[in-house]
């Protein structure tokens, strides 16, 4: 009973003027479209501007992070209350560029998901292992240890699950051009909806949207979200471009897994 999730990571690009020009190509593109949640997540400065070109359509926008705390000196960081405040609805935690260029860690990404929630933010949390763990063998060990800022204590009473997604998006995949293989990221998506069964509780497991994120193009969307348990994209370069990135979206939801045949889905 899971909705598709496909959400596009602008990343540091697009200014004010690519954004609303990507707004009047891509809508007509996707507003036919039924059955998936589509986010946009542009930078910082662009979020009010672009809750309001989406507001009258079913997407909706996220931050690329937020800040662990409502307010305070913490300079460059956004508070989860203003993210709020203007609108947006989702959050983006723990990128892999988040981890890897800027040096965040595991206790402070669970910090900013912590604000977030209580902010009643819907959130992503991203995990993924690099090219040199996945080569020690240590994938699996990597992700557990980055789905820990999701034990208990995290979640804020009576949390719809409905409203949070992680994202696998192995480091070795992103920006290479080098897409996991649908059994590659299905083997890992199985690992962590068994590790939310376990940590997080069984029904809450079900509810929750794993995206795959890596060099997601139009060509590999449709075999990625034929797998069990690949509930969404996470997609950076291919979405930049509005035409592009509807590709995607229509490929998407053609796929022919089990919730293709769920009528319920589409509600
Ligand atoms: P690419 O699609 O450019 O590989 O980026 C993936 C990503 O990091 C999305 O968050």
């Amino acid at each position: 009973m899971r909705t598709p999730l496909i959400a596009a990571n602008w990343k540091m690009n697009l200014g004010a003027a690519d954004a609303q020009k990507f707004i009047s190509a891509f809508v007509p593109k996707v507003e036919g479209i039924r059955g998936v949640q589509v986010l946009l997540a542009p930078q910082a400065p662009l979020l009010p501007q672009l809750v309001s070109a989406v507001k009258s359509t079913p997407i909706q926008v996220a931050a690329q992070n937020c800040g662990a705390d409502k307010s305070g000196a913490y300079t460059g960081d956004v508070s989860p209350v203003l993210l709020h405040e203007l609108g947006v609805k989702w959050v983006i935690l723990g990128h892999s560029e988040r981890r890897h260029v800027f040096g965040e860690t595991d206790s402070l990404i669970q910090a900013r998901l912590k604000a977030a929630l209580k902010e009643t933010l819907s959130a992503i949390l991203c995990v993924g292992e690099t090219l040199e763990e996945r080569k020690k063998g240590e994938t699996l060990k990597v992700v557990a240890r980055q789905l820990g800022a999701l034990q208990s204590g995290t979640w804020v009473e009576g949390y719809d699950f409905k409203n949070f997604a992680v994202a696998y998006e192995p480091v070795w995949a992103i920006g290479t051009g080098e897409t996991a293989t649908p059994a590659q990221a299905q083997e890992v998506h199985h690992f962590i909806r068994g590790w939310l069964t376990e940590n997080v509780g069984e029904g809450e497991a079900q509810v929750i949207r794993i995206q795959y994120g890596g060099s997601v193009k139009p060509d590999s969307a449709e075999a990625l979200m034929s797998e069990k348990d690949v509930d969404g994209l996470l997609v950076g370069s291919a979405s930049l471009k509005p035409e592009v990135f509807a590709e995607i979206v229509q490929n998407a939801v053609k796929s022919g897994s089990d919730w293709k045949n769920d009528k319920d889905r589409f509600k």
